[in-house]
């Protein structure tokens, strides 16, 4: 069972009932509840970025637990790690190429990446060549992205790419051929990077399906999107494959781009959760898949489509029930549930083993209260495929002005327009907003796109 270093200094430090004469300025008293176990990097606490101490003790844990070459924690979610990630990865890619200073540096994403993904393309001046949704069923929230894809569209680039960066889970909860389409990276000599911000808990299934299992080179996952862990609480984990020469790369990354303050309420919940984690919880998460299985197939038995996902996550499309997924949500809030996600397809619930059987009950209640009514026609969306007037990060560099998006074909997208991330990307900055993505706007209410202001190419 792994200690808990960092809980146990800052239950050793409010039992000195220390005289606070360092930050935080509340010094320890209650404004809104938890400050007595908030410090900073005072002397003992380690500091995270050149950890050494507790905070090395605790993530040398993680790692462990996660089967890593190295974990490092973030206290500023996943969006820290995917910036950290592919800085890594840029400098990587460097010396293995020795890239002549003019050779612009490629990354080979999935359309579905986080606007995170998109802000450290625009800081590190990346290009990024798109794998587009690879089913025709796919809306907005799903890119099923395939091995043959992958290797398809490394075969088409001249030089192999910084890295393939894959996100999946995807936000209707699809699983993606990992192992596969890492084996399609490292044989064109570069990296995988996964986000996996959705899926800390695979590692912890009966099999793992974890991407440190299905040899990604580096991943994030937010433990606090599926794990016990306070918001803000993420892990960059570095595969044992390229842990040698990337470890001072690492530490580096995080700082580049993190506040100097990282929470030690965050820092102190990620502590707490491996203890959690090596005991009871897989056993509690093998209990709660099955409760979800069950709840899944007996909505499937009265008739909804619901959809094949990662366990946690319960999908539902409701538009053959009737409804909107908008629609559904309002009528799962009035009950006092409150989904994850909806749009004009889907309907998306992440459970986990804290949900209570109550919490089940009342859900199961609520979709048997929802009226059948006549299905609801799919709308088939357009193909938008935008055309690329600038880099990521000459748009973004660029002043820009908000206007209604029916307004906006012609122009130039300064920054991607999503209906919610790591949603498809309608357009994405430098892009050039056509017709057919003013109508996918329309379509999932997107009513305001952020365009470069006047056109850059006659400035
Ligand atoms: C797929 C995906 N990646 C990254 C992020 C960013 O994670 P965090 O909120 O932990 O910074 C999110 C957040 O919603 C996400 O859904």
């Amino acid at each position: 069972m792994p200690g808990t270093p960092v809980c146990d200094f800052i239950e050793q430090y409010r039992g000195l009932h220390p005289a606070r004469f360092h930050m935080p300025g509340h010094k320890g008293k209650s404004f809104t509840g938890p400050e007595a176990c908030d410090i900073t990097e005072i002397t003992g606490a380690d500091e995270l970025f050149h950890a050494d101490g507790i905070l090395l003790e605790s993530e040398l844990n993680a790692s462990a637990l996660f089967g890593s070459g190295r974990t490092l924690y973030s206290a500023e979610g996943s969006s820290l790690c995917i910036r950290s990630m592919l800085y890594m990865a840029l400098l990587l890619w460097k010396e293995r190429t020795q890239t002549a200073p003019s050779q612009r540096p490629t990354v080979l994403a999935g359309r579905n990446a986080h606007k995170s993904f998109l802000s450290a393309a625009a800081l590190l001046d990346l290009d990024v060549e798109w794998l587009w949704p690879g089913d025709p069923d796919d809306r907005l929230c799903a890119c099923t992205i395939t091995a043959k894809a992958v290797e398809d569209a490394l075969r088409s680039m001249k030089t192999p790419p910084c890295a393939v960066y894959i996100t999946a889970p995807d936000y209707l909860g699809n699983l993606t051929e990992l192992k596969s389409i890492a084996a399609a990276a490292h044989a064109a000599h570069t990296l995988l990077l996964v986000d996996n911000a959705h899926g800390a808990y695979l590692k912890f299934l009966k099999e793992s399906l974890h991407p440190m299992d299905l040899d990604a080179d580096i991943c994030c996952d937010s433990a606090h999107k599926t794990l016990p862990a306070l918001t803000g609480g993420a892990y960059l984990h570095i595969s044992p494959r390229i842990l040698s020469g990337t470890d001072d790369y690492a530490a580096a990354a995080m700082q580049l781009f993190a506040s100097t303050s990282p929470s030690y309420l965050i820092l102190q919940s990620l502590d707490r959760v491996n203890r959690y984690l090596s005991g009871e919880y897989p056993q509690r998460l093998e209990e709660t898949v099955g409760i979800l299985n069950e709840l899944k197939a007996f909505l499937s038995a009265i008739g909804y489509n619901v959809l094949r996902s990662e366990p946690l996550k319960l999908t539902v499309s409701v538009r053959e029930w009737g409804w909107t997924g908008t629609w559904a949500m309002h009528f799962m809030e009035e009950r006092g549930i409150f989904p994850e996600y909806a749009d004009p397809d889907y309907l998306v619930l992440m459970a986990s083993p804290e949900n209570t059987p109550e919490d089940f009950k009342r859900l199961r209640e609520a979709f048997t209260q929802l009226d059948r009514k006549q299905p609801l026609k799919r709308v088939s969306l357009p193909v938008w495929k935008p055309e690329r007037a600038l880099s990521v990060r000459e748009a973004a560099m660029l002043p820009f002005e908000t206007i209604p998006s029916e307004a906006a074909e012609g122009r130039i997208a300064a920054l991607s327009a999503v209906t919610c991330p790591p949603a498809v990307s309608v357009v994405t900055g430098g892009e050039i907003v056509n017709a057919a993505a003013v109508r996918v706007c329309a379509y999932y209410g997107i009513h305001t796109l952020t365009v470069v202001k006047g056109d850059p190419h006659r400035n």
